[in-house]
């Protein structure tokens, strides 16, 4: 944890930023797997953690806007916890951890809301994205659940993005730090991407390597040779001398901070030179998208360049023809590259979503963009000093998706389906990096770069 100002500077900064009321903020609960004592591994809730620091379930925080108190709701456990979990602090001593005078039992939360909506006080909450958090709310506010995200508060939303999109320095700090196991994990991949090695023997071993540092994974790790499918989860398969391996793993720290990086090996230690090539573009992309960024350029500028990259690579290598402007304006690379650059990172991997994307990556001059590949750009507004974002451009070849351009004639004048078709079984390649803007650019966050130009990885691979 920080230490306890750093949390009471936050909700003091919250708190001047909002007009008056309540804000009400819960925290997560165990979440069953199978039956409710076997649970999954606990999570706390990312806004909970930012403002209030404390992970464990069964917490409610409220700020009170107009009198200036921050109270924590929560039970000390009892004798039947004590036998099963072992001694407890008290609610007494967790919350001074967080500069937090009031706490009361959970259940007084209950008379707390129920005075305020008498009194016709404005209660502020976030959009719920757990149903039991949803049940809990639609009690407590008399909302029914179904209408809770329509009636979150939008000015609470606009301001806790507003202060989580910068951040401080120890955030920073903490970021860097937990970046040398990221760089573990993947140079582990790597070292592991052997001929015969089974995809779910690496995924686990990280994974592993991520427990054993006392935090988890910032999401399901990606590991496979299919690497054109872009969220891939399935860890089945036996490398073979020759394919490519995609590894998108990051980790995440007891305190809830993530790391998210892609690498992609040659099984065995040798880049084909058709993969060589290939790889090369995604790198030169990578590498210009990052060169880009600094405090005031759009990061949707930052896509589309990265974009052009990418026409100009597959044009020099005739996979692609035609003005790369207009390509890219026609969005002609989104069948090789189908997603967005990247997104924000903080304490979620993918910072802030459960408001809504649109909150976080787009803002009243920037809307999102209907056209396939770029509408999934998470990311799109202006960067500022402070901002932790992820790039991670790709190019894959998707069967499914070059067939289906191929006959309905998508772009075929920008391009060579004849030649793409001979890439069919290639599968596909991201480098992902986790940036810093800066006053004056950006940094790589972390002290090295993981191992990402095509020497660099093979010899990885080699020191196995
Ligand atoms: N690295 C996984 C993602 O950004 O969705
Ligand atoms: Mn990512």
């Amino acid at each position: 944890m920080f230490d306890a100002i750093v949390y009471q500077d936050r909700r003091n900064k919250l708190r001047s930023m909002l007009k008056s009321g309540l804000i009400i903020f819960l925290g997560n609960n165990e979440s069953p797997m199978n039956y409710p004592s076997n649970t999954y591994r606990f999570r706390q809730d990312s806004t909970f953690l930012y403002f209030f620091g404390l992970s464990m379930p069964g917490l409610a925080g409220v700020i009170d806007i107009d009198n200036g108190k921050d109270v924590i709701f929560g039970n000390d456990v009892d004798i039947d916890d004590i036998i099963w979990m072992g001694p407890q602090p008290s609610m007494k001593e967790l919350v001074q951890k967080v500069a937090v005078i009031e706490t009361y039992p959970m259940a007084m939360l209950a008379d707390v809301i129920s005075d305020t909506i008498k009194r016709k006080r404005a209660i502020h909450f976030l959009p719920p994205y757990r149903a039991e958090n949803k049940l809990t709310l639609e009690k407590l506010l008399v909302i029914p659940a179904a209408s809770l995200k329509d009636k979150a508060s939008v000015e609470l939303i606009k301001a806790v993005v507003a202060i989580r999109s910068i951040k401080d320095n120890f955030e920073i700090a903490h970021l860097d730090e937990i970046m040398s196991i990221g760089y573990q994990m993947h140079t582990t991949a790597m070292k592991m991407a052997q001929p015969g090695v089974y995809e779910r023997e690496i995924a686990g071993f990280i994974e592993g390597l991520a427990l054993s540092h006392g935090g988890t994974v910032s999401f399901p790790v990606i590991l496979s040779k299919r690497g054109e499918t872009l969220h891939n989860h399935n860890h089945s398969n036996k490398l073979a001398a020759g394919d490519l391996m995609i590894c998108d793993a990051g980790f995440e720290s007891e305190m809830g901070y993530a790391t998210d990086h892609t690498r992609v090996a040659p099984v065995g230690g040798k880049f084909s030179q058709k993969q060589k090539e290939i790889y090369q573009i995604v790198l030169d992309t990578n590498n210009a998208a990052i060169n880009a960024i600094k405090p005031g350029i759009q990061y949707r500028d930052v896509h589309l360049l990265a974009a052009s990259v990418v026409v100009e690579g597959l044009k020099s290598i005739g996979l692609m023809k035609g003005d790369t402007k207009e390509a890219v304006a026609a969005g002609a690379h989104a069948m090789f590259f189908p997603h967005g650059l990247g997104h924000m990172m903080g304490i979620d991997v993918h910072d802030m979503e459960d408001f809504g994307e649109n909150y976080v990556g787009y803002d009243d001059k920037i809307k999102r963009s209907e056209q396939f590949g770029t509408a999934y750009l998470r990311l799109a507004r202006k960067l500022q000093p402070g901002f932790v974002l992820t790039v991670e451009p790709g190019i894959y070849f998707i069967p499914a998706l070059i067939d289906k351009w191929n006959q309905e004639r998508i772009n075929s004048n920008f391009i060579n389906f004849e030649k793409v078709n001979k890439y069919r079984d290639f599968g596909g390649i991201r480098l992902e990096d986790d940036i810093l803007v800066t006053e004056t650019g950006n940094r790589n966050l972390g002290k090295k770069r993981i191992p990402i130009t095509i020497e660099e990885v093979e010899k990885t691979v080699q020191s196995k």
